[in-house]
C-alpha cells in the first residue's frame, strides 16, 4: 500500500499522523478483512469535529454483552456492532450486508430493526453521531466511532442498496476530509475521486499500481485473534519441530521495527548455550546433592560475571553519590550511572536517555504512571483498561487510582488458552479510556499479547498504552518507537541485572506534562518555602539518591545481553519452550494453564493429586527450582480455575539437559 504522504490529494496530517493512520487502517484490514477495512471504528488522527447536541444523537441497540460464538466461529464483538450500525444508518435488513463478511455480519445479534417505512438510506444523521456527541448508547464501537469515516468508506455497501451510491457521493463529497482519511486507509476500497463510487475498486487499484490489491479475508477460525502470526503456529504437541529462527518476513511496508516479538525477530545467530553457562557463576552449583537446575526465572533471573563485576566495581573504585560534587570519583559515578541510562535508552531503542527514569523496577515505574500522569489525567467515570493476566503490579496501581479518582478498571477477557480477545478489547475502548496498561508477556501464563496491535487500536481512540515489559525484555527484542508505546516499564533483576533498579520509558511529551510523584532531592532547580521549581525529565522523578550500582549493573546487564544477542535468544528459548511442553504432555495428571499460540518461557501447571508446594519442594530436592504459588497473578490462575500452580520458566541458560532433569524429577513424583 502507497503511504498516505504519498498520496494526492490527502488534505493534512503530520508525517507521524499520517503514519500512523496507515498503520492503523493495515491493523483494520488484519482484523476485519479487507470489506470491512475502512468501516472499523478507527478515528486515529482527524481533528475534532463540531460539537452536536446530545438530542440529535440516535440511540443505536447493540447489547454490550457480546453473544456466544457460534460453535467453530470466532466470538463476535465488533462485526455485529457495524452491522447493527449499518441496518440502523442504511435502515435495510442486516442479513447479507454487502461488504460485511463472516458468520456475524449475516445475523448481527443486537441490530435494531428498520422502523416500518425508514428510508432506506437514511443517512440525514450520521453527521450527528460525531464522537464528540458524546455516548450513543451501549455501542461495541463505542462513542469515538466516526461514523463519517465509517459511512464514506462502504462505497459497495451504498452501491448495493437503491440509490446508494448517489447518497454515498454526496456524504463523500460533504465530508472530503473524512473520505480522504477513508481512501488513505483503505485505497483497494474507497475510491480517491467520490464521483467514481460504483466503479469496480479494485480494478482501479490494479490501473493505478499495476498491483491486485493486497489479499486479505477474515482470519479463519484456527487464526482467530492472532493475526499477527498468519504461517501456521507450530506443533506444541506431536512431532518435534525443527528448531528455526521465528523469522516472520515484514508484513507491511513502512518503519522496520528492529524487533516486536518472537514471530518477528530478524535472523538469529548461532546460539552456544555451553559458552554463556559459563559467564552465569550461580548456575554452575549443587542444591540438596543435584546439579542447580534454576527454572525460576519468571521471578528472577541470575547473573553474567560481568554484572556481577561492573557493581563490585562500582562499590570497590568509583563510589561516589552522583550529580552534587565537583570531585573526580563524583564525576566518574555520575558517569557511569548516565551511562546506564544511555544503555538503557539503547536496549529499548527510545529517541532520548531523558525518556528513560530510573527506579526500583516495574512496580515502581507503574506506581509512577498511575500515580503521576494518572492522577493527572483521570477522573470520575474515566476508564482504566488491564487484562486478565496482569500481574498485581499491574492492577493494583490501578485499583489505588481508581479508588481515589471515581474511575472504573475495565479487564479484557481472555480465552481458555489465555490469549486476550481482541475483540472484546476493542469493544472495551470508548471515549471514556483514560490508559490501556498490559503486559507483554503474562507472567502466570506466558502468553505473548498482540502489543503492537493493542497500541495501535488504542491509539485509534486517543487512549495512551503502558506496556509492562518485565516478562518480555528478558526474551523478546523491544522497540519503543516501532512498537509506539506511550510508556514501558521493566525490571533490572529479571534481564540478568541487579535487583532494585527498573526503568520507566516514557515518551517525551507525556513525561514533560506529568507532575513529580515523589519530592526530595535532585529532582529540584530551586527550592524557597513559598515553591519549587522541578527539573525537567527524567530527574523529576527520581527524588533523592538512587540507586547507582544498580544502573551501573543494569547497563552491565543490558550490554551482556545485546551481545549474547536478543534474536538469538528468542530463537533458541522458542524451541527449548516447545520441547519442554512436549514434555510435560506425558507427565500423568498434569494440567498446563496457559497454552497460547504465542509463548515465552513460562510453563505453569497443576498436577492432580497432588498440591503444588509439594511438587516444588520434591523438584528442589532434586535441585531443580521452581515457583509455586500464586505468582502474583491471582486473577489470571482464577481464570482457569486455580488459585496457585507450579511454574517453570526457562532463560536462554538452560538446556535440554535441564528441561530431562525437570521431567524425570515430575515422573518420580511420589504416589499419594
Ligand atoms: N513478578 C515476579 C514473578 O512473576 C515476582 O514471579
Amino acid at each position: 500500500m502507497t503511504t498516505p504522504e504519498a498520496r494526492p490529494g490527502f488534505p493534512s496530517g503530520t508525517p507521524a499522523e499520517l503514519a500512523h493512520a496507515d498503520l492503523v487502517g493495515r491493523l483494520a484490514r488484519e482484523i476485519y478483512g479487507q470489506g470491512q477495512a475502512a468501516s472499523a471504528p478507527f478515528a486515529p488522527t482527524l481533528p475534532a469535529g463540531p460539537q452536536v447536541p446530545q438530542a440529535q444523537v440516535p440511540q443505536v441497540q447493540v447489547p454490550r454483552a457480546l453473544p456466544p460464538a457460534p460453535a467453530g466461529e470466532r466470538p463476535s464483538g465488533i462485526e455485529p456492532g457495524i452491522a447493527a450500525l449499518g441496518a440502523r444508518s442504511f435502515g435495510a435488513p442486516p442479513v447479507g450486508l454487502p461488504g460485511l463478511t463472516g458468520p456475524s455480519a449475516a445475523s448481527p445479534v443486537g441490530a435494531s430493526p428498520a422502523p416500518a417505512g425508514a428510508n432506506a438510506l437514511d443517512l440525514g444523521a450520521v453527521p450527528s453521531l460525531h464522537p464528540l456527541a458524546g455516548p450513543f448508547g451501549p455501542n461495541p464501537l463505542g462513542s469515538r466511532a466516526l461514523p463519517e469515516f465509517f459511512v464514506p468508506s462502504l462505497p459497495e455497501v451504498a452501491a448495493g442498496l437503491p440509490g446508494g451510491t448517489d447518497l454515498y457521493r454526496q456524504i463523500a463529497a460533504d465530508h472530503p476530509r473524512a473520505h480522504a482519511f477513508a481512501q488513505a486507509l483503505a485505497p483497494a476500497l474507497v475510491p480517491g475521486d467520490p464521483s467514481r463510487a460504483g466503479v469496480d475498486v479494485a480494478q482501479e487499484h490494479v490501473r493505478r499500481t499495476g498491483r491486485p490489491p493486497e489479499p486479505t479475508s477474515l482470519p479463519s477460525a484456527e487464526a482467530d485473534y492472532y493475526f499477527l502470526n498468519p504461517s501456521p503456529s507450530p506443533a506444541r504437541r506431536g512431532g518435534r519441530p525443527a528448531p528455526r529462527p521465528r523469522v516472520e518476513p515484514a508484513r507491511h511496508d513502512g518503519p522496520a521495527p528492529r524487533a516486536l516479538a518472537l514471530g518477528s525477530s530478524p535472523a538469529a545467530a548461532p546460539f552456544d548455550v555451553e559458552r554463556v553457562r559459563r559467564d552465569f557463576p550461580a548456575l554452575h552449583q549443587s542444591v540438596n546433592g543435584h546439579r542447580l537446575v534454576w527454572l525460576d526465572n519468571a521471578a528472577t533471573t541470575h547473573k553474567p560475571q560481568s554484572v556481577i563485576d561492573a557493581t563490585s566495581e562500582f562499590y570497590g573504585r568509583h563510589n561516589s553519590n552522583i550529580h552534587r560534587a565537583a570531585h573526580t570519583l563524583a564525576a566518574r559515578a555520575t558517569d557511569l550511572f548516565e551511562g546506564g541510562r544511555e544503555k538503557t535508552r539503547r536496549f529499548l531503542n527510545a529517541p532520548s536517555k531523558d525518556d528513560i527514569v530510573f527506579l526500583r523496577g516495574t512496580t515502581e515505574g507503574i506506581n509512577l504512571v498511575a500515580n503521576s500522569y494518572g492522577r493527572a489525567n483521570v477522573g470520575p467515570g474515566d476508564e482504566i483498561i488491564v487484562s486478565t493476566i496482569e500481574h498485581h503490579a499491574n492492577i493494583v496501581p490501578w485499583q489505588l487510582l481508581a479508588q481515589a479518582t471515581g474511575a472504573t478498571i475495565r479487564v479484557i477477557p481472555v480465552n481458555d488458552r489465555g490469549e486476550i480477545i481482541f475483540e472484546q478489547y476493542a469493544a472495551l475502548l470508548s471515549g471514556r479510556s483514560r490508559i490501556v496498561s498490559v503486559t507483554h508477556v503474562a507472567n502466570a501464563l506466558g502468553t505473548v499479547n498482540p502489543i503492537r496491535e493493542i497500541i495501535a487500536l488504542a491509539h485509534a481512540y486517543g487512549v495512551p498504552v503502558l506496556v509492562d515489559a518485565a516478562q518480555s525484555t528478558p526474551h523478546i527484542p523491544i522497540d519503543v518507537q516501532a512498537l509506539d508505546a506511550d510508556f514501558l516499564v521493566f525490571s533490572g533483576h529479571k534481564v540478568f541485572g541487579p535487583t532494585g533498579i527498573g526503568a520507566l520509558y516514557g515518551k517525551s511529551h507525556l513525561l514533560a506534562a506529568m507532575p513529580p510523584w515523589q519530592g526530595g532531592g535532585h529532582m529540584i532547580e530551586d527550592v524557597t518555602f513559598a515553591k519549587t521549581v522541578y527539573k525537567g525529565a527524567p530527574e523529576k522523578f527520581e527524588a533523592g539518591t538512587p540507586d547507582i550500582a544498580g544502573a551501573v549493573g543494569l547497563g552491565a546487564a543490558l550490554d551482556y545481553l545485546e551481545g549474547v544477542g536478543l534474536p538469538g535468544i528468542a530463537a533458541y528459548e522458542h524451541d527449548l519452550l516447545d520441547y519442554a511442553q512436549e514434555g510435560l504432555a506425558g507427565v500423568k495428571g498434569l494440567r498446563l494453564l496457559g497454552t497460547a499460540r504465542e509463548k515465552a518461557s513460562v510453563m505453569s501447571f497443576v498436577i492432580e493429586g497432588h498440591e503444588n508446594e509439594t511438587v516444588a519442594l520434591h523438584l528442589d530436592r532434586h535441585g531443580v527450582a521452581v515457583r509455586s504459588g500464586h505468582h502474583c497473578a491471582l486473577p489470571a490462575l482464577r481464570r482457569f480455575g486455580v488459585d496457585q500452580s507450579v511454574r517453570a520458566s526457562l532463560a536462554f541458560y538452560n538446556t535440554r539437559e535441564d528441561v530431562d532433569v525437570f521431567l524425570k524429577v515430575l515422573h518420580t513424583l511420589p504416589r499419594r
